[in-house]
């Protein structure tokens, strides 16, 4: 076999996507042949190095896993968490390593992909493929025309202008407002900081839909493997 870049070789293991490998590199986790390697530019040679994460042995994946699991609020959606918090790897009994494609907060609900598939996740995650993500909000005050019109065309934050967005208003309940919106970035927290962008705090956020890919009858704190129409999805938008 040719040597691979060992960042691109994590990836292929399943243990997490490349960008992400990087940085498990960059971290000093990885090991190569029983030393750490800690240079993003390292080959390794898949038939003879032995690479361990974390003083664990990977290997090559040889069943590519592709799940949808409807997250419920309060767990985190890293694969360890240094506070002990309940992660969505303990909803999900199968013996696979697997990790979630992107994020959602902790008190976010709803649709999360997971997958041992790196080249694919590295690709999801990347903003240039344009996959809308829809969310269902709860938010504090009654949302007006103006503030839906601007989140529609982009607005701050953090210093940063957000690509348009498509925003429907559901309904008022009393003092607040249940909002739909896709967006097909993912900036930290986004939802919550376009809302605040235009003064109206979200109390309840839920993801409905990944591209084509939606919650259906799922059931909260459940999952299912992806259809093999889910899946020509995700991949059909790989290309780019
Ligand atoms: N936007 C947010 O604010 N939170 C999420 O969990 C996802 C998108």
């Amino acid at each position: 076999m040719e040597l691979e870049r060992l960042q691109k070789y994590i990836a292929r293991c399943g243990v997490t996507s490349r960008r992400k490998a990087e940085e498990l590199i960059l971290a000093g986790r990885v090991k190569v042949n029983g030393t750490k390697e800690t240079e993003l530019g390292t080959k390794v040679d898949p038939d003879k190095d032995i690479v361990t994460v974390d003083n664990k042995k990977i290997s090559e994946v040889n069943k590519y896993i592709y799940i949808k699991l409807y997250k419920p609020e309060g767990y985190v959606t890293t694969v360890r968490d240094q506070f002990d918090r309940k992660t969505v790897l303990d909803l999900i009994d199968i013996k696979e390593r697997i990790y979630p494609i992107g994020r959602l907060d902790y008190n976010t609900s709803g649709l999360l992909l997971l997958t041992n598939d790196g080249e694919l996740a590295n690709r999801l995650m990347h903003p240039k493929y344009h996959i809308y993500k829809t969310y269902i909000a709860e938010m504090e005050g009654r949302i007006s025309q103006e503030s839906i019109n601007r989140l529609e065309t982009g607005v701050v934050i953090d210093n940063y202008r957000t690509a348009p967005a498509k925003v429907n208003l559901l309904k008022y309940k009393d003092s607040r407002s249940l909002v739909q919106i896709s967006i097909y970035e993912g900036k930290n927290r986004q939802v919550r900081k376009m809302f605040d962008a235009v003064g109206h705090k979200v109390v309840k956020l839920k993801r409905i839909s990944f591209g084509e890919v939606s919650l259906g009858d799922l059931k909260t704190g459940s999952w299912k493997n992806l259809s093999n129409d889910e899946i020509k999805f995700l991949k059909g938008n790989q290309e780019g």
